[in-house]
């Protein structure tokens, strides 16, 4: 029998969307106001969930302790009040989209956790838009 452990988390983070190479008036129809020069901020929601068997001896898929800790070491400490463009060197030369920060956060704790557990990654950009990666 598998089960999945949720643990939410939260970090703030500022970005800009936008191709160097693509002229400002074409940056400004495909990212709109993501586009802003000045860079602004979002409030990133976090949900990260691990699927596995239920230990018979602990009668824990993960310990959420732990989880809770790499979702810190891992995460918030690379994000949280960050610059993503400038200060995150993944998205130096990628855009910081939802997509490829979810993925990014995917790829960190995948490679933390148990290789028999299952991980889906759901960001929130906004309360209404959000994202999610399996790995697929
Ligand atoms: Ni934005």
């Amino acid at each position: 029998m598998k089960v999945t452990v949720s643990r939410r988390a939260h970090f703030n983070a500022a970005h800009r969307l936008y191709r160097p190479n693509w002229s400002d008036e074409k940056n400004e129809a495909i990212f709109g106001k993501c586009n802003n020069p000045h860079y602004h901020g979002h409030n990133y929601e976090l949900i990260v969930s691990v699927t596995g068997e239920v230990d018979p001896e602990t009668g824990y898929v993960v310990d959420v302790k732990i989880l809770k800790d790499f979702i810190k070491s891992e995460i918030e400490d690379t994000l949280d009040h960050k610059n993503l463009n400038l200060e995150v060197p993944e998205f130096k030369h990628k855009n910081p989209t939802a997509e490829n920060i979810v993925i990014f956060i995917y790829n960190k704790l995948k490679v933390v956790l148990e290789d028999d557990l299952d991980l889906e990654v759901t960001l929130y950009e906004t309360p209404r838009n959000f994202v999610s990666y399996s790995g697929k």
